[in-house]
């Protein structure tokens, strides 16, 4: 029998969350972090109905003999280029969250998501939507693949880890004595924002090759990082050197950073971890995280998390050589813009 589709309706919600939790379920065999929360068939009813209710939501479900292939959910999004997100979202694009999406056991996953994201797909580009984004946990290696083959390539991985201390290696047998760790006051404002740029400037460097929007984003990367100084429950610290700071990790509390779908309860995340280009590979950047680690355990959380660039060739090695496990990742595929003119 061909797959049908059509939009998700109010009443398909119960069998898209069956789906879901079954997903997840499968997902934790690979990776237990991810949260078994949404093993539950309840829970994920309330993150689908959450999705469906959001602003320029589109839909898709797949069946197959009148029974449930998979179901796909996408929300077109916009981003002015002065906003603080600007540094990791485009104007306009269309994304489809991880907990947004599922194929049925015994289909085609391949087959059902190329069916489904044709559908939702070819909306997005008549519509002038030509960035599409779908963020997809790691557990399940053939629904990664079948968006591989949907020409989607990887953006963001996520990262959980335990807020344990850190396991010995060559860094931290040569702790850099001199090195010393304090939270940071309001007072060093104008020093963390030179970090955060330096991070921009990184990312702007290949073969990661984000654009650098730290220029048009200045007053809300300031007004962000104001309010993340003043919030106690943040975590963030300088590494100093002689007095001089070398390096800078940012542990945010507000859970908004990753999904709740995805990141362990109690969890904290690191939102920006560098060090100055002079200073990389001396020590600092373990040296701060072993300092961050302690304070997010005896702060109450349990779990750091964190995104990187996939093609980040200093943050990833460094991540998850120190014990931080990718769970997810969010995969982008940018349409050739001449679709909106060159048509049949
Ligand atoms: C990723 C980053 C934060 C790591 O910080 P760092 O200060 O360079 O980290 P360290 O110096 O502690 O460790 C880096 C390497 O130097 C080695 N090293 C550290 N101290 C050393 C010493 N005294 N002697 C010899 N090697 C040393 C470490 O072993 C490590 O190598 P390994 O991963 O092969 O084990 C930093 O390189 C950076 O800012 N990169 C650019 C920005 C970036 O990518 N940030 C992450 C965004 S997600």
């Amino acid at each position: 029998m061909p797959l049908t589709l059509r939009p998700i309706e109010d009443a398909d919600v119960p069998a898209l969350a069956a789906l879901l939790a079954a997903r997840r379920r499968e997902e934790r065999v690979a990776l237990p972090l991810l949260t078994e929360r949404f093993a539950e068939v309840a829970a994920c009813e309330g993150v689908l109905r959450g999705h469906l209710a959001e602003a320029r939501c589109d839909s898709v479900v797949a069946e197959r003999d009148g029974w449930l292939a998979g179901f796909l959910i996408g929300h077109r999004r916009h981003t002015s280029v002065e906003a603080f997100e600007a540094q990791y979202e485009p104007p306009t694009q269309a994304s489809m969250p991880g907990s947004g999406h599922g194929v049925a056991a015994g289909e085609d996953v391949e087959a059902v998501y190329a069916a489904m994201y044709a559908y939702l797909g070819e909306q997005w580009a008549d519509g002038g939507y030509f960035e599409h984004r779908i963020t997809m946990p790691l557990g399940t290696p053939a629904s990664v693949e079948a968006w591989f083959h949907l020409g989607f390539g990887s953006l963001y991985t996520f990262c959980v880890r335990e807020s344990t201390p850190l396991e010995a290696s060559r860094a931290t047998q040569h702790l850099d004595a001199t090195i010393e760790v304090q939270r940071t006051t309001p007072s060093e404002r104008a020093e963390v924002l030179r970090f955060q740029d330096e991070s921009g400037r990184w990312h702007r460097q290949g073969p990661i090759f984000w654009p650098y929007m730290e220029r048009q984003a200045a007053a809300a990367i300031s007004e962000y990082t104001t309010g993340a100084l003043s919030d106690e429950s943040n975590g963030i610290f300088l590494a100093r050197r002689n007095g001089v700071a070398v390096a800078l990790n940012m542990l945010m509390a507000p859970a908004d950073w990753g999904s709740s779908f995805t990141q362990p309860e109690g969890s904290i995340y690191l939102y920006e971890g560098i060090t100055s280009p002079e200073a990389r590979g001396t020590g600092a950047g373990t040296a701060i995280l072993a300092h961050t680690l302690d304070w997010a355990r005896e702060a109450g959380h349990p779990y750091v998390t964190l995104h990187y660039a996939t093609p980040n060739p200093s943050g990833g090695p460094f991540w998850r050589g120190h014990g931080f496990v990718p769970v997810e990742v969010t995969l982008q595929r940018r349409l050739d813009e001449r679709l909106a003119w060159a048509k049949p």
